[in-house]
């Protein structure tokens, strides 16, 4: 087993971040500071924390290649688990991987394997495909289904999920696809270029995401 294959719940942290955003998005990654005496908490977003945004470049989250780029040249359809790369404020490179929602699973498909619901125009060559590794049931990372190529298989509740096809639900108790991440190649790395196109684990409605992408975004600016 290794380390991505169980995660906390982290239910007290989401319910401190639920209390302190008012909202019921139950993401567990931000740094948010209730300040002490004012009516509103601080929002405060930090670059290692901060979800898999546009400009970002994928290095290899685990194995001997941990923190290397990850090449589209090097993928198949084994999942290779990766963070996204991006820069703090100051310009300086920072691995997102203190949140652990934003651990990505990336494959790479023979030509004509990838369907809809995946979104094509956002993968390459609707080829190479990016989603969120944690699944939406409990928040566990999510394996290959060692029973089928291109599908994939929770081990904590034994949800499964097709990522051939938008990684939408096969079985079990997940309620919601793994979201996709938008990517394009550069060179031989992988950009991304854009927030997870659906909500990732910690979100209970799509409207609770989007509605943390502007926060984001606003934090960023
Ligand atoms: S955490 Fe994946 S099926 Fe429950």
């Amino acid at each position: 087993m290794t380390r991505y294959k169980k995660q906390d719940p982290e239910i007290t942290r989401r319910k401190f971040i639920n209390a302190a955003m008012g909202t019921s998005a139950g993401v567990g990654v931000l740094s948010l500071v209730s300040a002490l005496g004012s009516a509103k908490p601080v929002f405060r977003l930090t670059a290692d924390v901060a979800p898999p945004m546009k400009g970002d470049v994928l290095v290899h989250a685990e194995g001997p290649n941990q923190g290397q780029v990850v090449k589209a040249s090097e993928l198949s359809d084994k999942l290779v688990r990766a963070y996204p790369k991006g820069r703090d404020s100051k310009g300086t490179e920072v691995i997102r991987d203190k949140d652990p929602t934003n651990i990505l699973a990336v494959y790479k498909f023979a030509p004509g394997t990838l369907k809809e619901p995946t979104k094509l125009d956002a993968t390459i060559d609707a080829q190479i495909v990016a989603y969120g590794d944690r699944c939406t049931h409990a928040g566990c990372n999510v394996g290959d289904d060692p029973k089928t190529s291109g599908h994939m298989f929770c081990p904590c509740h034994s949800g499964q999920y097709d990522a051939t096809q938008g990684c939408r639900v096969l079985g079990g108790p997940p309620p919601a696809p793994l979201p996709q991440l938008p990517i394009k190649q550069e060179g031989d790395q992988l950009v991304v270029t854009g927030f997870f196109l659906s909500r990732p684990y910690g979100f209970n409605k799509e409207e609770d995401w989007e509605e943390y992408i502007k926060k984001v975004e606003e934090a960023m600016a």
